[in-house]
């Protein structure tokens, strides 16, 4: 929250209009900082504790659930030490802290949730979650039916073996192919390891489902709010 005028901020914390809030502060039913206050348009800022008749005015705490098309060389996380651009400088008009939910690679374009809701975070990035993560990957070469075999029985990576995942060669681009790929974990640049381990490597990454939630038509750097019924949903699954 930044620092505000305290009849905006009884608004903001959903007390009062913003004209019924004076009306308030006029009558001495606000203190800040255990001070009454009743002069209009002295500001709050973060940290000061409101009050109107002794009961505390605290902004809604609304949870935020965010779908973004990440673009490519953009960072999944909240900050950069070398000032690169986060997935979180994306989202603007948004009064919470968001934290991605996972990671894409700086590479990989496509569907990233964003939240405030830490359980909700906790829950679906738990390894227990395995939830399956639906990709579009341009691939060297074209894979073959032992491709997709080894794929389905889990390819052995530096980090053990993979869980069982889905392979799939939906077009081609010239000698190369276009293939759905499916896993259930999200171990760091997984799909990456999992192709280049089986010899086609990926030229182009991009993920475009997530549990029930799918990319759709949306344009890389779009987003959209999830709605709690299709948060329900995914929470649901398996
Ligand atoms: N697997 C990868 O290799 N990269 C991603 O960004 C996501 C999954």
């Amino acid at each position: 929250m930044e620092e505000m005028r305290l009849q905006k901020y009884l608004a903001h914390c959903g007390v009062a209009s913003r004209r019924a809030a004076e009306q308030m502060i006029r009558d001495g039913r606000v203190s800040v900082n255990g001070k009454p206050v009743t002069e209009m348009g002295i500001k709050v800022k973060p940290g000061d504790a409101v009050t109107v008749d002794g009961t505390p005015a605290e902004p809604e705490k609304r949870k935020y659930y965010i779908l973004l098309n990440k673009p490519a060389g953009v960072l999944s996380s909240v900050k950069d030490d070398r000032g690169r651009e986060c997935v979180v400088d994306l989202i603007k008009g948004i009064d919470a802290r968001l934290y991605p939910v996972g990671r894409l690679d700086y590479d990989t374009t496509g569907l990233l949730l964003l939240t405030n809701d830490g359980d909700f975070m906790q829950k679906v990035t738990h390894p227990s979650f395995e939830i399956w993560k639906t990709y579009r990957a341009v691939v060297k070469g074209v894979p073959d039916e032992s491709d997709v075999k080894k794929f389905a029985e889990g390819v052995f990576l530096d980090d053990g073996k993979t869980l069982p995942a889905v392979l799939d060669v939906t077009g081609y681009q010239g000698n190369n192919a276009i293939a759905e790929v499916c896993i259930r974990e999200g171990r760091n640049r997984q799909v990456r390891r999992m192709l280049e381990k089986i010899g086609h490597p990926v030229i182009r990454l991009m993920r475009i489902g997530f549990g029930s939630l799918e990319l759709g038509d949306m344009k890389e750097g779009q987003w959209r709010h999830v709605s709690p019924e299709e948060i329900r949903k995914l929470t649901e699954e398996r």
